[in-house]
């Protein structure tokens, strides 16, 4: 079925199929289907992502046409749309094809959606070899991270940089300034609280960058000492909670901007950033909390007031023991956190024997990115 549209007239509808009426407005085709909306196309957004071999590069499927070359009021010539294929006729003669089924698939989330911790939470346990082995294996242990932020690779080699191995399942080491792999022991360069016995409230690392690392690993080499566990909190449900309670608090603390800094005799990182990112659907994305970072803030700034008074229902909620999963993070161990959610905190403890920790950093986007190689592997569809 074919509809022209008269340059004169902004408005014409017509039926495909017994249920599904197409209207072709002066700016959009408009997809209905027993009186609801199906689907609203911008006529830009029609023309941009025409997926023609002229307006793509073939073997990569990039967009080579360029908006640019048409005008905002671009509208079609023709409509036409047989079974599930939309075509549609421009005014210079070119040609679109749409399936429907694709524009359809766009609502599908692309990444796994992360899912809350249940009550007593505790992280799921994976056995290091097999980790690095088995990609059956591999892959539920990265679909469990994903989910809930945070897992524990058991049996790990107590040797100094293995975290180096973790590269094929988790992308590449994301190296930030002091170490590639940082020592947390009291025995080592001291430019941080986590170098000493005292107790660490909840933090995410280098909170002094202005994108942090989004994946921490902390590879427990010997844990001899007293005391000292280990806690995890999940940082986007207490942002949750205080946006559910305390919308005025979340709002300073998505809004105000508040100094970081991490710093030794030779280098210096610094940050202004708010304490809680959404992205633009109002989803939490990333929570940066670091007592020991925090810098002054200038009195003069407008909003302390109220950004200190949401600062401190945060900090209730985040140190709240209700709030925390503890658990004794033994020699052999790594815990992995995705760092952008998932705070980490230490008890104080007594250097009766050894304590020695190492830390890396990878990124979030890159171990996505091995779960869909991992995947695609096991369905024998990788090119
Ligand atoms: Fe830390
Ligand atoms: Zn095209």
């Amino acid at each position: 079925m074919v509809l022209g549209l008269d340059t004169e007239v902004s408005e014409n509808s017509f039926s495909v199929g017994c249920d599904t009426q197409v209207i072709v407005e002066r700016c959009c085709l408009k997809l209905v289907s027993k009186e609801s909306l199906l689907l609203e196309l911008p006529n830009l957004w029609l023309r941009d992502n025409c997926p023609c071999d002229d307006c793509r590069v073939t073997k990569t499927q990039e967009k080579s046409f360029i908006l640019s070359d048409v005008t905002a009021d671009i509208y079609p010539d023709s409509v036409n749309i047989i079974n599930d294929s939309l075509s549609i006729s421009w005014p210079d003669g070119h040609l679109t094809n749409f399936d429907l089924d694709d524009i359809f698939a766009l609502a599908k989330p692309r990444h796994r959606v992360p899912s809350g911790w249940p009550l007593n939470f505790k992280p799921r346990y994976f056995d290091w070899t097999q980790f690095l082995s088995d990609d059956d294996f591999a892959c539920a242990a990265i679909q469990s991270f994903l989910e809930v932020g945070v897992i524990v690779l058991d049996k790990a080699p107590q040797v100094s940089e293995a975290l180096e191995l973790l590269a094929p399942r988790l992308g590449p080491i994301r190296e930030v300034l002091f170490d590639r792999i940082h020592n947390v022991c009291i025995d080592t360069h001291v430019y941080n609280v986590a170098h000493t016995p005292m107790a660490l409230p909840p933090h995410n690392d280098f909170a002094s960058y202005s994108f942090p690392p989004s994946v921490q690993a902390l590879h427990m080499l010997h844990n001899e000492a007293e005391g000292g566990q280990s806690i995890i909190v999940d940082a986007w449900a207490i942002a949750e909670s205080v946006r559910q309670e305390r919308s005025d608090y979340f709002k300073s603390l998505c809004e105000f901007p508040v100094p970081f800094r991490e710093f030794d005799e030779k280098n210096e990182t610094y940050a202004i950033e708010p304490i809680i990112k959404c992205d633009t659907a109002g989803k939490i994305v990333s929570v940066r909390f670091s007592n020991q970072l925090m810098q002054m803030i200038d009195p003069a700034q407008e909003g302390v007031y109220s950004f200190y008074l949401a600062y401190h229902d945060l900090c209730c909620r985040i140190t709240d023991p209700a709030n925390r999963c503890a658990f004794r993070l033994e020699g052999g161990q790594v815990l992995l956190v995705a760092a952008h959610r998932v705070l980490h905190a230490r008890e104080a403890f007594t250097p009766i024997g050894r304590r020695h920790l190492q830390d890396a950093y990878f990124e979030l986007d890159n171990v996505a990115n091995r779960l869909i190689q991992l995947q695609r592997n096991s369905e024998g569809t990788l090119a």
